[in-house]
């Protein structure tokens, strides 16, 4: 048995936030992010809106484009670090509001790696019985955005995809999931605050311990090695050259990291999806809202080889290799 994903969706808030508007919020420019990142433009939900609430509409359009009922869902996985709160699951939440009574749902905590590690959790079930699964990747990131440091609040966006994994006997889906952790690097890109380490107090607000640290240039170093490391791994393990991949979904953190990234592969930028540009990185909402736009898009054929790779936080660093 295999899972093949039978349908995506995915959803962005209404709100854009352009490289114009932060440049009346922190000391920036449009060029210098444009530049550095490749980023013109991201969503920011609005007050109130929280990640099930994207997560959701993502999920609905994965469903209804899969033809498959919420009610047949074996397991909901939501791979998210901005969840609506502690407790419940975030995945709790949109069991509920999908009427997924028979699910069981949980969310999974790898930050921008969280999609690629909930697919591969989703595609083991699948192989031990269920029969669908919905992993979704929803990510309010700018609920832990200091939006007073330029370092990090031009990178981050909000959003949320969705797929639905259906088990198969035929000989396509996902053929492979690879995933890794080095929590050594723990410190390159957290949230110090918030947590059992650092409950929320006046202190921690004060010092602003709730939002997003990051090591900018350690962090890019890091994401180009992990990146082609798991991609060459993911190749190797399925005998695949790179000319056989006809497209790359990668995590949509930085336009300079892709293009690195696809240099050292010797993969043609054509064959890679790309939506930074207007969505920033959304964390674990970043691949499955990629993979979304290019199925809608019509860039997927049947029999196509899909590459997912991505790193975070953790640090993390992932890929899957899907027939589709
Ligand atoms: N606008 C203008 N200038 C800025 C700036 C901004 N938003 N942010 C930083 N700068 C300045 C710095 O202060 C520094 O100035 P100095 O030379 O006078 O000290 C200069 O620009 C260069 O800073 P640096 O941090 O070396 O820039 P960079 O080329 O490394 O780009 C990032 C910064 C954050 C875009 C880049 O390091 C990056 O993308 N890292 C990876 C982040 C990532 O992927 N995180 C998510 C992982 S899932």
């Amino acid at each position: 048995m295999r899972s093949r994903i039978v349908g995506t969706g995915s959803y962005v808030p209404p709100r854009v936030l352009t490289n114009a508007d932060l440049e009346r919020m922190v000391e920036t420019s449009d060029e210098w992010i444009v530049k550095r990142t490749g980023i013109k433009e991201r969503r920011v939900a609005s007050p109130g809106e929280a990640c099930s609430d994207l997560g959701v509409r993502a999920a609905e359009r994965a469903l209804e484009a899969a033809g498959v009922p919420a009610g047949d869902l074996d397991f909901i996985l939501m791979a998210t670090c901005t969840g609506d709160a502690p407790l419940p699951s975030t995945a709790c939440l949109v069991q509920h509001r999908l009427g997924a009574t028979r699910a069981a749902a949980c969310d999974v905590s790898a930050a921008c790696c969280g999609f690629v590690y909930a697919l591969a959790v989703g595609d083991s079930f699948i192989r031990t019985g269920a029969q669908h699964v919905l992993v979704i990747g929803s990510e309010v990131m700018s609920a832990i955005t200091d939006w007073t440091d330029r370092g990090t609040c031009i990178l981050f966006g909000d959003g949320a995809g969705a797929v639905v994994l259906s088990a198969t006997d035929e000989d396509r889906g996902i053929l492979s999931s690879h995933l890794h952790s080095d929590g050594s690097l723990g410190d390159l890109i957290c949230v110090p605050g918030g947590g059992s380490r650092m409950p929320p107090s006046e202190k921690v607000v004060a010092e602003r311990m709730q939002y997003i640290k990051m090591k900018g240039n350690e962090t890019y170093e890091v994401a180009v090695k992990t990146l082609v490391r798991s991609a060459k791994e993911a190749l190797e393990h399925n005998k695949l050259s790179v000319g056989e991949i006809d497209l790359y979904v990668p995590h949509q953190a930085n336009l300079r990291i892709i293009k690195a990234v696809a240099h050292r592969l010797g993969l043609p930028m054509e064959k890679i999806v790309l939506n930074i540009d207007r969505y920033g990185n959304t964390s674990a909402a970043s691949i499955p809202l990629a993979l979304d736009e290019a199925v809608r898009a019509g860039r997927l054929q049947e029999g196509a080889t899909v590459l997912l790779s991505a790193f975070g936080s953790g640090l993390t660093w992932a890929s899957s290799v899907v027939r589709w």
